[in-house]
């Protein structure tokens, strides 16, 4: 199951189309926070980001593929949710062996999903709401089918060779390499036109570009300028932690792959990563207005920071997997999530900014793994889930569906998956002699099929996603859980989020605020404060099925209450009981 949570070391990158750098502050606003200081306030801080996996969004030509016309059609939705940059999974030609993660053209479109027209006319709807794009480069490797690939592999001294990690067979087997998705846990394939092995870290058709090539470099900010150009307003770095390696392969540790965090270790933060990174700055990134994000973090806060410190010129924001991979199959204690992500905030509370986000198209959906999907508690639970990512410090990421409380999907065939971590996964846990029927339920629980079925638009056959057959099944409660029903309900999750996405964007205080844990040790209850100048919040969130009670410091004197996902809370004094999965954020007085 490590394949499945471990996929998730990504990065973005973010261009504005406004003049400024993106580096400079807003000097005209005060925010008067005490850790940190005037010249912090940044649009891509106070911006919600609203990710889209483009395959299962909305389908319009009934191929059961989502398209960018989809895009198009909902853009009025997006709007309405309050967000401000719409992050979309990779649009470029593709064949598809990762969903658009094996890129075989980066100036075209795939065609499934439409063209340059559409794209245009997308960007430019976006821009016309206020809404900023960003767009996922993944460059640590391209599609074997991409012309540098199949020049590459062609013959020894052909000029596109060293595009590409070749080990030449002559010298033996290269030392082993774990690789994500390949079906033997191998990352180096042998060819035979060449006599020699490639380097995939991810599937066998997603060859490991060589960055070290100053010309593959080239070739990477060329493709930057060309979207800048057009005007996207961001980028995610794929994978980017691993793009510089240590090119004479030495031997690791055997069985290093057993933990996952030593893949990350031996294979992110390269010997060049920030040559490189700064290298992108001064080509790319200084010259336009764009914020850019980087898919992991490395392996320790100093990594992180060492990736988004403004001073270094490199990136501006970084996302870790900590938080996100606590809830494996048998779920997680609420002790380590509030660790995790305290910890994180303490690192970057005087400097440097973090991504906030529980789901991705690489994880199953956020109120089955981190709340409780049954009838009675989705609701309760995806709301209070909400609360939680948009009102921590950090950038907030907010996958689609997850507005509406989308659950996982009741795979149980490996027949039914289409992801390739699923596949390869499974072919390697029988050739492994794994416990399969173990490996199905944690399958059907973490798999990232669960966070890929299509949108849930209304309650008919195929949920308003396609009049097609859909690339992937839509799931059954789309009778109950759809955009349509719930924009009726006043009291449905995804009203519940655009009132939440208002209260951050109305209050600087839950974006900049310093947070405060508070009940450390309560089991049930998650308290924080967020405190910025004169104002201050309290955060409470019952993260149980059952009641909670918090008895608060004596010093917090409790204001209005800012938005509860109940009718009502019941305080007596200084003690709040909680409903199960209430959240509640009160101003402090
Ligand atoms: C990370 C992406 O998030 C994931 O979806 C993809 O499979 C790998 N990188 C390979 O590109």
């Amino acid at each position: 199951m490590k394949v499945l949570t471990l996929i998730c070391f990504l990065g973005l990158a973010f261009m504005s189309g406004c003049s400024k750098s993106n580096n400079e502050a807003d000097p005209a606003v005060d925010i008067g926070g005490e850790s940190r200081q005037k010249t912090d306030r940044q649009w891509w801080k106070e911006g919600v980001i609203y990710q889209i996996y483009p395959r299962s969004f909305k389908d319009t030509d009934g191929d059961g593929i989502g398209d960018l016309k989809g895009i198009i059609q909902e853009l009025d939705y997006i709007k309405s949710l309050g967000v401000d940059m719409v992050w979309l999974n990779p649009i470029y030609s593709s064949p598809n062996d990762d969903n658009g993660y094996d890129i075989d053209d980066y100036r075209a479109i795939m065609k499934e999903f439409g063209t340059m027209e559409d794209f245009d006319a997308m960007l430019k709807g976006m821009h016309e709401r206020g809404i900023k794009f960003v767009m996922d480069v993944v460059v640590n490797h391209s599609s074997d089918e991409h012309e540098w690939f199949r020049q590459s592999r062609s013959s020894r001294d052909n000029p596109y060779r060293d595009y590409y990690h070749w080990w030449p067979a002559e010298k033996g087997k290269p030392p082993y390499r774990w690789s994500y998705f390949d079906e033997k846990g191998e990352a180096w394939k042998y060819d035979a036109q060449t006599d020699a092995y490639y380097l995939h870290y991810f599937s066998q058709k997603q060859p490991d570009l060589n960055w070290e090539n100053p010309k593959v470099r080239q070739e990477v900010y060329d493709i930057m300028k060309f979207w800048a150009e057009k005007g996207v307003d961001g980028f995610r770095l794929d994978a980017f932690q691993f793009v510089s390696k240590d090119t004479s392969f030495p031997a690791l540790p055997a069985g290093y792959e057993k933990d996952v965090r030593n893949v990350i270790k031996y294979y992110g933060m390269g010997p060049n990563l920030h040559k490189y990174l700064r290298e992108m700055y001064d080509e790319v990134l200084s010259k336009y207005d764009v914020f850019a994000v980087s898919e992991g973090a490395g392996s320790s806060f100093e990594d992180a920071h060492s990736l988004v410190d403004a001073d270094r010129k490199e990136l501006q924001m970084a996302y870790h997997f900590e938080g996100v991979d606590l809830a494996g199959y048998g779920g997680y204690k609420l002790a380590d999530l509030k660790k995790s992500f305290t910890d994180w905030d303490a690192s970057f509370a005087k400097k440097g900014w973090i991504s906030i986000f529980l789901a991705n198209h690489d994880q199953a959906r956020m109120v089955s793994r981190f709340g409780n999907d049954s009838p009675e508690f989705r609701a309760p639970s995806g709301k209070m889930l909400n609360t939680f990512i948009l009102s921590m410090r950090g950038t907030p990421y907010a996958y689609y569906g997850d507005e509406l409380g989308m659950t996982n999907i009741n795979f149980d065939s490996i027949d039914q998956y289409r992801d390739i971590a699923a596949i390869n996964g499974y072919k390697k846990a029988l050739a492994d002699g794994e416990d399969m029927d173990l490996f199905m339920k944690k399958l059907n629980f973490l798999s990232r099929d669960n966070g890929r079925t299509p949108m849930q638009w209304d309650d008919s056959e195929h949920a308003g996603f396609t009049t097609g057959t859909p690339w992937l099944p839509v799931n059954g409660n789309h009778d109950l859980i759809n955009v349509e029903t719930e924009n009726r309900d006043k009291s449905s999750c995804l009203n519940y989020f655009r009132k939440m996405v208002r209260l951050r964007k109305d209050n600087l205080v839950l974006v900049y605020g310093d947070y405060q844990l508070l009940l450390p040790d309560h089991k049930q209850i998650y308290a924080y404060t967020r405190k910025l100048a004169q104002e201050g919040m309290l955060v409470l969130l019952n993260f149980s099925s059952g009641n909670a009670v918090a008895t608060l410091p004596k010093e917090i004197s409790l204001g209005d209450v800012q938005i509860n996902n109940y009718d009502q809370v019941r305080i007596d004094g200084t003690t709040i009981n909680l409903e199960p999965y209430q959240a509640v954020i009160f101003a402090l007085k």
